[in-house]
């Protein structure tokens, strides 16, 4: 069915509000600070930065250069994040604090995506193809990290604060240090479990909640030791009062003998 052009915009409107409202429940999700919406609407400045960009890239990809670094150079100012308005950004991608972020014009951000301040998405070479990292979905950049060259980070990887990758990261690993080295690969159903704001996870990774399980195995185990025990030992009394019972039978037996 062909809407009417008045319909089509007031359609597109309540679909942006949509996306607006999704958004801002997504930052719910990932920052415990997050109080209200209105709060987030207006003071949180990577939303600001996101949604400017939006603008950038739109005035980018029609040929309105000079807007679009117009715009990436006004959402700096007005937010200390540096976006180009090349970058290709994800839906709902956060970026909390955000001073001192830069993501350069090659780079790519996955959906749902967390980035910190002081994180870097930057090139290492001059060549004018593609120099920047690709990010992937749900992936985790602690603050001050910089990812630099044209590398993949795999779907929820976890970057630690001021690790520097310069190497390819598979999906759902952590990676720490300069240069950064993995200290953690996770599988696929884990992985699906484990946004954490901070990149904190808690859950069976713990250490106290691993020692906790193990005490509960233990204590089952005991559990079901003991009830076979009981069991046995319920046979051998019965098992032991029949033989009483015959043993009694015949000496009263011998007696009338
Ligand atoms: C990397 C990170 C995701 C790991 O979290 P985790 O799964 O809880 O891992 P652990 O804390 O158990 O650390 C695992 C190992 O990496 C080391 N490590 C953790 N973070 C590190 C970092 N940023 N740089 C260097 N080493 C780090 C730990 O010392 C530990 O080493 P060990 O096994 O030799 O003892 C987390 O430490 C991190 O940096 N998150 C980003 C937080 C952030 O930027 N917050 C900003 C809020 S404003």
């Amino acid at each position: 069915m062909m809407l009417s052009p008045r319909l089509a915009k007031l359609g597109g409107k309540a679909f942006m509000f949509k996306d607006l409202r999704e958004y801002i429940a997504s930052i719910f999700e990932r920052d415990p600070a997050a109080r209200s919406s209105w709060e987030v609407l207006t003071c949180y400045p990577g939303l600001h930065a996101i949604y400017l960009q939006k603008l950038a890239h739109w005035f980018w990809t029609h040929r309105l250069r000079w807007f679009g670094r117009a715009t990436s150079h006004f959402a700096r100012w007005l937010t200390g994040i540096e976006i180009h308005p090349g970058a290709l950004i994800g839906k709902r991608v956060f970026i909390d604090h955000g001073m001192g972020v830069v993501i350069g014009e090659t780079a790519e951000v996955g959906d749902d995506t967390t980035l910190y301040h002081g994180v870097t998405l930057g090139g290492t070479s001059w060549n004018k193809g593609k120099r920047h990292p690709t990010l992937g979905k749900g992936v985790v950049v602690g603050a001050g990290a910089k990812i630099l060259g044209p590398i993949t980070v795999g779907d929820g990887a976890r970057v630690g604060s001021n690790a520097v990758v310069v190497r390819d990261v598979p999906a759902g690993a952590t990676v720490v240090g300069v240069p950064g080295r993995i200290v953690e690969e996770v599988t696929s159903e884990k992985r699906a479990a484990r946004f954490a704001a901070y990149a904190v996870v808690q859950n069976q990774d713990d250490p106290y909640a691993k020692a906790l399980q193990t005490l509960v195995d233990h204590t089952h185990e005991l559990e079901r030791s003991l009830a076979a025990l009981a069991d046995k030992l319920a046979r051998v009394e019965q098992e032991l009062a029949q033989r009483r019972a015959e043993s009694e039978r015949l000496e009263g037996l011998r007696a009338v003998k």
